[in-house]
């Protein structure tokens, strides 16, 4: 009965939420992968809800472990990709928040409740999408960045590590880099300086206000616990007009990724990082893009991006 009463509640926000956007659906229905929760419960210390899924398209078809495995660590896929319903450019049109954010603790749960600086301890020089969702991302950077060595211009790269998929040779007099682990940091080779913090225990940033004209964030926006504190900062870190693109794809470290995340799909996370942009405040209404290269064959690529308004 708490279960279904549970259920329910969740149901009910989700289906609330995508009322908001025109997303017609049928159903409002519930998957769980006994083999993934049963992996997982190994790991598991904090309660966890079911896994729920919303969204005419968005559900769990497989689980699909990812042939990276650095440290006994893997990586997995965690979502289905979006197969019909409304394109990701358009799910951010127009949407009708609820007054207040939609979400519980327990979405910002984890299976693996452990210090991040366990997990991240030991460098992982990988790559974490395919070659060309990588190409992809570069290329859309290309477009919104402003040229190379440009006076004044100023970037933070939060979750970053050895690489932060800038275009080839690009350079700002300051580009920083925040990340877990510093031997990764130490080798990126766009950074000109770095902090290794873990944003899950202090979601502060060590900047002023108004430092960045942009701040990226590269398939890792699942992982914050905390992701209005982090926005909030981020917005009090931009420079007024400045850009925020939060990029991520159907691919994640499955323990260390946040409940809401590992149990919805690919349009359930964009309306996720939109409604971080919407609730943390100052922002422009947060965009959508889909710059997937190869729908089915690599990895999908989407970005969730807002400016910081000029007025605040
Ligand atoms: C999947 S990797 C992505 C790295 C890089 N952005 C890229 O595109 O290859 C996740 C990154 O998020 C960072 N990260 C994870 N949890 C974090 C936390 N609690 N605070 C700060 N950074 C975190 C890690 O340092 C790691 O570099």
């Amino acid at each position: 009965m708490i279960l279904l009463t549970h259920l329910y509640q969740t149901c009910n926000i989700f289906m609330n939420m995508t009322n908001f956007v025109g997303l017609r659906l049928p159903l409002c229905y519930c998957s769980c992968s006994c083999s993934l929760l049963n992996n997982c419960s190994r790991v598991n210390k904090a309660p966890r809800r079911i896994l729920l899924s919303f969204g005419a398209s968005s559900f769990f078809s497989h689980f699909v472990p990812m042939s990276l495995s650095i440290s006994g660590v893997k990586s997995f896929i965690a979502s289905a990709r979006i197969t019909a319903g409304p394109s990701v450019d358009q799910i951010l049109n127009n949407v009708q928040w609820p007054q207040h954010f939609p979400f519980k603790d327990q979405d910002f749960q984890r299976y693996d409740e452990s210090s991040d600086s366990v997990f991240y301890e030991a460098p992982r020089f990988v790559t974490h999408i395919d070659d060309p969702a990588i190409a992809a991302l570069t290329k859309y950077y290309s477009k919104v960045f402003p040229p190379t060595n440009t006076p004044g211009v100023t970037i933070l790269d939060m979750c970053s590590s050895w690489v932060s998929h800038f275009p080839s040779g690009y350079k700002q007099e300051r580009v920083v880099g925040l990340g877990m682990n510093e031997e990764e940091l130490k080798r990126n080779p766009v950074l000109t300086e770095y902090v290794v913090q873990d944003l899950n225990e202090n979601p502060t940033l060590p900047f002023e206000d108004n430092s960045f004209n942009i701040i990226t964030n590269v398939v890792s926006v699942d992982y914050l616990t905390k992701p209005l504190d982090v926005f909030k900062e981020m917005r009090r870190t931009l420079k007024p007009g400045g850009l925020a693109i939060m990029s991520f794809s159907n691919r994640c470290f499955f323990t260390k990724a946040i409940s809401i995340w590992t149990s919805t799909g690919d349009a359930d996370h964009v309306m996720i990082v939109g409604s971080y942009f919407h609730y943390a405040g100052g922002f422009e209404p947060p965009q959508a893009v889909d710059i997937s290269p190869n729908p089915g064959r690599s990895d999908p690529m989407y970005i969730v991006y807002s400016r910081k308004l000029s007025t605040t």
